[in-house]
């Protein structure tokens, strides 16, 4: 894995990047302070650059899995069909365990076994259609996300004509192939002129709103306010927000949400304050297999996340800590999800059920 610096970032951002034999990732653990990226050349990298948050968000996890796969079967020297596909799946089993949340990598992943399966010929052919699956699921996610975005503005409130929309964490262009999903939805409303501004929480511990998004917002021109995670319930009360618009890492069969933590009580507040809550995915975020959201596997992160600020320790020794990545918003508390398929109540969602 090799880094460089460079001054000049893009706009619009595509933080993951095919360059004739490698994978370009921007590298999301220095942004706002630094704009770098990584070279990615074999799927260890890849595997170590999604465990450390190089490359983050679920459909970015996705597609950076989908290049993994492919960066593992280029390096198989087998011309043994069944070796090769039993080679592949080592593969896949270290990709799978880089994040257990987001149910994006375990879909890519899936999806490119079944190319390799379904793939007649050579190991070479093999390896050929699993480079363009990775290509064409980069390509799919950057043209759902820009559906999320649009289908959104049909559900957004219709007063005010200009809305203050809220989000949690980042599910922007950086979480995804470019566009993003809930700040798809920010952008869409953006570019009609229904927008007014978007609030983004810091979204402790990681700080991906105060970071990632408002970098996102301030690239494009997009009025942004960052605010800490505890004074969103205080914005509604005084009146502040129209909607709240988040991502979603896994979507259960009943519509139940795991989201980045402090989404789950930023959905109460906004239940408590009458604004709607809508939760922006693709489908390939929604996991039918899972009936409810109490079957997530949250991950846990290092502890370090919390008591540390930069270098700086904010504890007395001898504290101990939590740290779930992630909670589950629960059906009923969600106005709409919106795919790019449009948006349904969580209890409809079987009706875009496709596989
Ligand atoms: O831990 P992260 O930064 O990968 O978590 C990201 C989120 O929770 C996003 O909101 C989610 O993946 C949706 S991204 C379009």
């Amino acid at each position: 894995m090799s880094t460089n610096l460079t001054s000049q970032s893009q706009n619009p951002v595509y933080p993951i990047i095919w360059q004739e034999d490698k994978v370009v990732l921007i590298d999301q653990t220095q942004l706002p302070e630094k704009y770098t990226t990584v070279e990615i050349n074999d799927y260890q990298e890849m595997a170590q650059a999604i465990k450390t948050m190089i490359v983050r968000g679920a459909p970015a996890i996705g597609i950076a899995a989908a290049y993994g796969m492919y960066l593992g079967a280029r390096e198989l020297t087998t011309t043994d069909r069944d070796t090769f596909l039993n080679q592949l799946e080592e593969i896949a089993q270290q990709l799978r365990q880089t994040r257990p949340t987001a149910v994006n990598l375990f879909w890519a992943i899936a999806r490119m076994l079944k190319t390799a399966q379904e793939t007649q010929g050579s190991v070479e052919q093999l390896q050929a259609s699993l480079l363009a699956t990775a290509q064409a699921i980069q390509a799919e996610d950057l043209q759902t996300c820009q559906a999320i975005g649009d289908r959104g503005l049909e559900v957004l409130p219709s007063e005010p004509q200009k809305l203050t929309l809220l989000t949690h964490c980042n599910a922007g262009a950086l979480a995804t192939a470019g566009y993003g999903t809930a700040l798809g939805v920010v952008r869409s409303a953006w570019r009609e002129g229904r927008l007014n501004r978007v609030y983004a929480d810091e979204t402790r511990p990681r700080l991906q709103g105060a970071k990632l998004t408002s970098w996102e917002c301030v690239q494009e021109g997009i009025p942004v306010t960052v605010i800490t995670d505890n004074m969103a319930a205080h914005c509604m009360k005084q009146g502040l927000i129209d909607a709240v618009v988040v991502g979603a890492d896994r979507i259960t069969a009943n519509g139940d949400a795991a989201n980045k933590i402090g989404t789950y009580s930023l959905a109460i507040a906004a239940v408590a304050h009458n604004i709607p809550f809508f939760v922006a995915a693709p489908l390939s975020t929604i996991d039918f297999k899972l009936a409810t959201g109490s079957e997530i596997p949250i991950e846990e992160r290092h502890p370090s996340e919390i008591y540390q600020v930069g270098e700086t320790v904010l504890c007395p020794p001898g504290v101990e800590f939590y740290n779930p990545a992630f909670d589950v918003t629960p059906a009923e508390l969600i106005t709409a999800i919106i795919t790019e398929k449009g948006a349904v109540p969580p209890g409809k969602l079987g009706e875009l059920r496709v596989f």
